[in-house]
């Protein structure tokens, strides 16, 4: 590799991983190191504003640690969570949303239907629905893992106020592929502010730190793709700007009131009516 020139140096550079011994992640390096040439080719990119580049990497790995990751928030913000989301999406299934920072692996295990509310504050409501195929048959051996914000907006995570693993559980849907949680109506919230993603990118472009209020959900089944969710809150006011790109229509609900006595009882309503979201999930097979 003699006398490279800016008419050779990018071939040099993909042809110097072509020894990868695994196809799809030769692919993946080349692939990146021709646009990451093809990037600096367009935009001339000087010295300075490279090294620019390297400092702002440095900031967002000295600020993540195993608890936060800044580099996630920064594929957040910058739509690339959303892109490989909707990449990863079955044209007939229920589209994937951000995944987030939030989700702890092993929440408690709830019956059907599930009751989160215990000592929350914030308005009782109802999410209800089915878990199906792309098909629309009911997938009886569905898991959901749910998680979301309690009402003063922050997940249990970073509010010593909360209870482990206030307001999220696994649970199984019944014999129809149903489900039902009682819990409270999530709240907006903002992303975290204090890193390089918000500071240097994201508010200088004059931008909100804002998401609109949401569920998470992880829907799995046997023989089918896991789908990683969000449902949305058709009446929220940041649905057009959510500052991760995670809203999409099929996911938005709105609250409706139902005329259940039985139901209002369990939430601890005066009923009859229950404000209720139904939200069911198509599943693509694997
Ligand atoms: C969340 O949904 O909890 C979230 C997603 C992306 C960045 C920050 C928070
Ligand atoms: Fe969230």
């Amino acid at each position: 590799m003699r006398n490279l020139t800016l008419d050779n140096i990018t071939a040099a550079a993909v042809d110097s991983f072509a020894g990868l011994p695994d196809a799809r992640q030769r692919e993946l390096v080349q692939t990146l190191v021709r646009h990451l040439h093809a990037y600096a080719r367009e935009v001339k990119l000087s010295h300075p504003e490279w090294r620019a580049a390297m400092a702002f990497l440095h900031r967002v790995g000295d600020i993540s640690n195993a608890e936060r990751s800044e580099f996630s928030l920064l594929s957040d913000v910058t739509g690339l969570s959303s892109l490989v989301d909707l990449l990863g999406s079955h044209p007939q299934a229920t589209p994937g949303s951000v995944l987030g920072p939030f989700h702890t692996v092993g929440s408690p295990w709830k019956d059907n239907p599930a009751h989160l509310i215990g000592d929350n504050a914030g308005e009782r409501v109802l999410l209800r629905g089915r878990v199906t195929g792309t098909d629309g048959q009911p997938l009886k051996d569905a898991v959901l893992d749910f998680w979301q914000n309690a009402a003063n907006g922050l997940y249990w995570q970073l509010d010593a106020a909360q209870p482990r693993d206030n307001l999220r559980c696994q649970m199984r849907v019944d014999l129809q592929g149903g489900y039902e949680i009682a819990t409270i109506r999530p709240v907006p919230y903002q992303i975290p502010t204090d890193g390089p993603a918000w500071v240097d990118l994201v508010e200088p472009a004059g931008r909100g730190s804002w998401r609109p209020a949401h569920f998470h959900v992880i829907v799995s089944a046997p023989g089918h793709r896991t789908l990683v969710t969000e449902l949305f809150d058709a009446e929220d006011p940041y649905l057009e700007r959510d500052a991760v790109f995670g809203v999409r229509e099929a996911l938005i609900g709105r609250y409706a009131e139902e005329h259940d006595p039985a139901a209002a009882q369990r939430l601890g309503l005066p009923g009859p009516g229950v404000p209720v979201m139904r939200m069911d999930f198509r599943l693509a097979p694997a």
